[in-house]
């Protein structure tokens, strides 16, 4: 390629953050950075019988743009797997729902995309948590919308500062129009809100009358007990919008998701896709793989697994690291939040771990400009069961080194 002198890039592209990838040359010894399931439990055979099945059946439909239900399929997806989620997710919720409230994503990232182009811009103040997946807070911000940051407290987003926010809104002759919440082993903090939060924050957002978009989609990987009732099934009526996915209860390169709202929310979320379409192959794929309650018996077995991972990363941090961070045992979810002791320097913390083949992700990446360097994030699905412990031991080893 020539070194021409090129055009500059858009002032959007130039705002917008650089994206974050670790500087390792060879892919890490320890991945506590990445929030996966663990890479054993994907369905390899079954989905590949599920793929030669779709060939055989279904194969002109699945190769389209859209298949027998029409172009419609190229805004909200393919029709039999929304059908299949609706069922799935009405007979979780209580609530009767069909093809028209579920719109398939390329993953739930790109749904929380079109969710906030569909309903914030400039004018507009929108609320995520104080930490939170910073990719939704850029995706509001580049609307021109004003985002604020809420507290979260070991009950999750801080109802009291969420509303000091509105307030803080209003003061700025805003239009106060959404609330991002986490609620269910919340990232990166792993906190789960249990079901007066719950209420609390959905009496005001229909105090303020504002959404709330309910990032769902580590609800199914609960360890103790199953998680409370969704913020959709508590408040049905269109004000809530929920976002979920198989990207961490199955396979996140699937880059299967979807959103959960009333038909007049759905559409309007339709009108901001900005490509052709979720791929039909996969989720023909996936949707012949849902079938027969294949999803629930999945998580039947992943569950035990993942506890199993949860309780060995806990026991090896304590022992390891007890002396250096302090945490909180997450009930379900993927990640152990790490909170650094005074006077642990987080940059060599970091240098130690690139050094050691150790990736964990640094705290900062979930909160605002406002953040230091004391948290960082690990996740204890992907690495191998026999090799936490040695990880965790290296972490360790970092701190120490790392402390004055
Ligand atoms: C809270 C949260 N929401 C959404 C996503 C996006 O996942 P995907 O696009 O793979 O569904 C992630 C991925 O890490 C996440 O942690």
């Amino acid at each position: 390629m020539s070194t021409t002198q090129l055009p500059p890039f858009s002032t959007k592209a130039l705002a917008a953050p650089a994206l974050f990838f670790p500087q390792y040359d060879n892919p890490p010894r320890y991945d506590f950075d990445q929030g996966m399931p663990d890479p054993s439990t994907y369905p390899l055979e079954a989905l590949q019988a599920c793929a030669d099945q779709v060939i055989k059946t279904q194969g002109q439909a699945a190769c389209g743009y859209f298949g027998l239900a029409g172009r419609s399929e190229m805004i909200y997806g393919y029709a039999g797997l929304r059908d299949s989620i609706a069922s799935w997710v009405g007979k979780r919720d209580k609530l009767s729902l069909d093809r028209k409230n579920i719109m398939l994503m390329n993953g739930s990232a790109a749904g929380l995309s079109m969710i906030a182009n569909a309903l914030v811009g400039p004018g507009d103040g929108a609320i995520v948590e104080s930490t939170t997946f910073p990719y939704m807070a850029s995706f509001l911000e580049s609307t021109g919308a004003t985002v604020f940051r809420a507290a979260v407290d070991s009950e999750g987003l801080v109802v009291e500062d969420a509303e000091r926010c509105l307030r803080e809104m209003k003061g700025q002759g805003l239009v106060p129009k959404l609330i991002y919440t986490i609620p269910t082993f919340h990232v990166p903090t792993g906190v789960l809100m249990p079901l007066a939060r719950r209420q609390q924050l959905l009496d005001l957002a229909r105090c303020w009358n504002v959404y709330v978009v309910e990032d769902n989609c580590y609800n199914e990987l609960w360890y103790d007990q199953p998680t409370p009732p969704t913020l959709l099934s508590l408040e049905p009526g269109g004000r809530v919008i929920q976002s979920d996915s198989f990207s961490k209860m199955l396979a996140p390169g699937l880059r299967t998701g979807w959103v959960v709202a009333s038909p007049e929310v759905a559409s309007m979320i339709g009108r901001m896709r900005p490509d052709l379409g979720v791929s039909q192959f996969t989720s023909h794929v996936v949707n012949a793989w849902m079938a027969n309650g294949r999803l629930d018996e999945h998580l039947n077995r992943v569950r035990p697994l993942y506890r199993r991972k949860r309780d060995i990363a806990a026991d090896a941090l304590r022992r390891h690291c007890g002396a250096f961070v302090k945490f909180h045992v997450p009930q379900g979810g993927i990640f152990f939040w790490l909170e650094l002791a005074p006077g642990i320097d987080g940059q060599k913390v970091r240098e130690t771990l690139l050094r050691e083949g150790v990736a964990c992700r640094p705290g900062e990446r979930f909160a605002g400009a406002t953040a230091e360097n004391g948290y960082l994030r690990m996740s204890f699905l992907q690495v191998d069961e026999d090799e936490i412990e040695r990880g965790v031991a290296l972490l360790g080893q970092a701190f120490a080194a790392a402390s004055t």
